[in-house]
């Protein structure tokens, strides 16, 4: 499928020159939170600051994108995209299929969270749509092989909410090391229960942490804060943060910590990662937290474990099976051992939350809208989850009447050939290229291109037969 004819039309020859987009620098007016209630939104990445400068290409006269944007999608999302001056269409809710059918015909950019259903058959009628914006961390609410064979981005947003996630495991770090849950319980059901024992301060104990990515590593930093030492054990040689220590195996890690938390993703390798054998490692007296993924702690272990009370204490984000909805589903019939688990003394359960916070989704809004934009107007894909990765530096002011053209084809052979015959008539001052699957992506900017040369182009490179999608920006 080729694009619209109308990315090349608007302009007239005077009109070829670079807008500037101050957007980002609008956007850009980040802050930090300083109270709960306050706004809060990420730091400006490095590339941002680097985009409060530099001129924008646009793709076509910017009143014709339209944005449709479904599931109540961040505001920090949304005033991105509508301070592009893109036609932003906005939807509390997803929609039926067909009437999301009738909406996704028209638009060039879709925003959605995880209710919405983008499948071959709602994308095989989205003509006009370049781009996906996931407004959360997963993808496999949307074909992504079929949006790929389609010439369609999609992005999202995975590591918005780490910092939420390692400040819940602070948070029961200390809960469970004064077992708050229980004292709170007691408390709601009338019980005065003024104990100290079982009770420890978390200063001066050990956290081990398994997995030391995005928020292993947050929480590193936070656990330093507390007076804690801590150990981490990854797959990856990874440099520490502080003072922490990487240790080389597994029993090293479980052996030497008081305080085992998982952040690992879920894997072949990761499965039961957690069992009979590894608890057994533990110190007495220790406490497992699992915020990683539902199936690296195999529960029903855990449980003998907490019972035999070698384990005084665990905290449970994720499980390894989870409602679709919120209600009353937590139940043995979701989980076999969930009367079981709900017994214990000194576990907090929690429903998945770790990552849902305001500033998670602030933050998502911001990262995600960020890349529809780069992706529009200037056809990155850095951080797509279906395409190669493609990007150029922006073309400056200084280049009057240069070009860029992205080419997503299918990854057959000869067709590098056949466009650089196309292009070979202009200097291509630079071109990068990258395949992933069956899909590849050229981007090239070329210079000294009048307006009737963007349209020969890109009707050229519409004709090769590998063709997916073109697009010239200018
Ligand atoms: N509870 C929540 O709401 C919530 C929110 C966000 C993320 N998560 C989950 O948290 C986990 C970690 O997320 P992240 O963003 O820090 O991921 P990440 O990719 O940044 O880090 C994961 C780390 O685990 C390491 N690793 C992979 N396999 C391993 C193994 N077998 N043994 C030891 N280390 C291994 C990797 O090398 C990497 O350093 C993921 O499972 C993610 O799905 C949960």
């Amino acid at each position: 499928m080729g694009s619209e004819a109308r990315d090349i039309v608007a302009p007239k020859l005077e009109t070829i020159s670079r807008t500037v987009s101050n957007s980002f620098t609008k956007a850009g007016s980040f802050s930090y939170s300083i109270s709960p209630t306050s706004t809060f939104h990420s730091p400006p990445s490095s590339l941002e600051a680097f985009r409060q400068s530099a001129k924008q290409l646009k793709p076509f006269d910017t009143k014709d994108i339209k944005v449709l944007l479904l599931e109540n999608v961040n505001q920090t999302g949304r005033d991105i995209l509508k301070e592009q001056g893109y036609q932003v269409e906005f939807y509390k809710s997803s929609l039926p299929e067909d009437e999301l059918i009738e909406k996704i015909r028209d638009v060039h950019v879709v925003g959605i969270r995880s209710k919405t259903k983008l499948t071959s058959r709602v994308l095989r009628e989205a003509k006009n749509l370049i781009v996906i914006g996931c407004f959360c961390i997963g993808t496999n609410q949307v074909d992504l092989k079929y949006a790929a064979s389609q010439g369609i981005a999609v992005f999202n947003s995975p590591f918005s909410n780490s910092r939420s996630v390692a400040e819940l495991v602070i948070g029961e770090i200390i809960a469970l090391a004064r077992q708050i849950g229980d004292r709170s319980n007691e408390m709601h059901a009338g019980t005065w229960n003024k104990v100290s024992s079982g009770s420890w301060e978390i200063r001066g104990k050990t956290l081990g942490i398994i997995g030391y990515g995005h928020i292993g590593s947050q929480l590193s930093v936070l656990a330093e804060a507390f007076g804690m030492s801590v150990i981490y054990y990854d797959v990856v040689n990874l440099m520490a943060l502080g003072t922490a220590k990487q240790v080389s195996s597994l029993e090293d890690l479980l052996s030497g910590a008081d305080f085992v938390t998982l952040h690992v993703p879920e894997s072949p390798e990761t499965k039961n990662m957690i069992g009979a054998k590894e608890i057994e490692q533990m110190k007495n007296g220790s406490y497992l937290i699992n915020a990683s993924r539902g199936s690296v702690v195999d529960i029903p272990a855990l449980i003998e474990g907490m019972r035999s009370r070698k384990i005084a204490g665990a905290a449970l984000d994720v499980y390894p099976n989870e409602p679709a909805g919120n209600g009353d589903y937590f139940n043995s019939e979701l989980n076999t051992w969930g009367d079981d688990l709900r017994k214990l003394k000194n576990i907090i359960l929690t429903p998945h939350i770790g990552g849902s916070t305001e500033e998670a989704q602030s933050a998502i809004g911001v990262e995600v809208a960020s890349a529809l934009v780069r992706y529009v107007n200037e056809g990155a894909t850095l951080a797509s989850v279906n395409m190669p990765e493609v990007n150029l530096r922006s073309l400056t002011m200084d280049e009057p009447n240069h070009v860029r053209v992205t080419f997503i084809h299918r990854n057959v052979p000869g067709v590098l050939r056949s466009v650089n015959k196309i292009l070979g008539d202009h200097n291509v001052d630079k071109q990068m290229t990258d395949s992933r699957g069956e899909v590849a992506y050229l981007m090239a900017d070329i210079s000294d291109v009048n307006q009737n040369e963007i349209k020969a182009i890109w009707a050229d490179l519409e004709g090769i037969s590998a063709c997916i999608r073109t697009r010239v920006l200018y």
